[in-house]
């Protein structure tokens, strides 16, 4: 994986089916460069397109994976702070929210060209615009999910994806009886069908919540079809070839990790110095 991520800009993007303006739309009246400090190439970038120009690439020197990884973040921060009616916050403000610290902060949302008003912080709603627009959330991303057991069920029905930019396009299973169930807003069709919902609908992101013995064969469909993002929620590491994102969530190793501090918190507690030697 590079340590760069190369974010497409909208100008760039393709028009593929199925792809819609969503989140993130910017504010009807955009602050000016002034107001924001926003930097001078991004607000180009954007001017160029109002124009109907060929836009500037607004991410010059790409975005670290490790920036990309805290851009969710903080924009669930902004979310929070939205939603309380906060228009400006204070750099420290945002860290503290966001849990890092705020050199941190300032130098990534700088990849963004976004540096704030000294005195005053950023705009919120302004901010949300550019990290939805960084993480091309500003767009809607069809979904597909595969597998419409527990897990199917519960990702379907949660309602937060659309506000954030995903919509689930359809869901997909092998078992036959399950075909033709309403979950949440869509009712579940046979694998068979992948390829074909996979080109119609325009899918962007494949979710994999089948068994771990099935997976691979799953996400061997997927990429055939077209899909080039994949969130893995199988115990099984995948196979993919170049130019495929795999991401895997686990919840079961976040809990490791939890038990790990526990029991080391419980072994500073009764004085051992260490505690993985000392529960060996
Ligand atoms: P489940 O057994 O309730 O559902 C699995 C569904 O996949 C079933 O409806 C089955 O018919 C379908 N399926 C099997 N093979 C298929 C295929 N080739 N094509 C399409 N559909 C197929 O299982 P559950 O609880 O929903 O878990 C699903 C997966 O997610 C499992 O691999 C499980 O280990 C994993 N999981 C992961 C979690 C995590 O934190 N990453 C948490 C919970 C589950």
């Amino acid at each position: 994986m590079s340590s760069v991520a190369e974010l497409p800009t909208p100008a760039e993007e393709p028009s593929r089916p199925g792809r819609e303006p969503a989140v993130g739309k910017p504010p009807a009246k955009a602050p000016t460069a002034v107001e924001v400090g926003v930097g001078g190439r991004l607000r180009r970038a954007e001017r160029d397109e109002q124009d109907g120009q060929p836009a500037e690439r607004p991410y010059p020197g790409g975005i670290p994976d490790a920036t990309v990884a805290r851009l969710p973040v903080y924009l669930r921060a902004l979310y929070t702070l939205a939603d309380r009616g906060v228009s400006t916050v204070a750099s420290d403000e945002l860290a503290t929210a966001a849990g890092v610290n705020s050199a941190k902060l300032r130098k990534d949302l700088s990849h963004l060209g976004s540096y704030g008003i000294r005195g005053v912080g950023y705009d919120v709603e302004y901010l949300v615009y550019q990290v939805s627009r960084a993480l091309g959330l500003n767009q809607n991303w069809p979904v597909v999910i595969v597998g419409a057991g527990n897990l199917g069920h519960a990702l379907a029905n949660y309602g937060g994806f659309v506000s954030r930019g995903f919509r689930i396009a359809a869901m997909l299973d092998s078992d036959q009886s399950m075909v033709g169930h309403r979950v949440g807003s869509v009712t579940v069709r046979h694998v068979s069908e992948l390829e074909e919902i996979v080109a119609s609908s325009g899918i962007a992101i494949g979710v994999i919540a089948v068994p771990a013995a099935a997976a691979q064969a799953v996400c061997d469909r997927l990429v055939a079809a077209g899909v080039t993002s994949i969130l893995n929620f199988a115990p099984v590491v995948l196979t993919v070839a170049d130019g495929v994102d795999v991401r895997k969530v686990d919840l079961s190793i976040e809990l490791q990790i939890l038990a790990f501090h526990a029991q080391r918190r419980s072994a500073e507690r009764f004085g051992q110095a260490d505690p993985a030697a000392a529960g060996a």
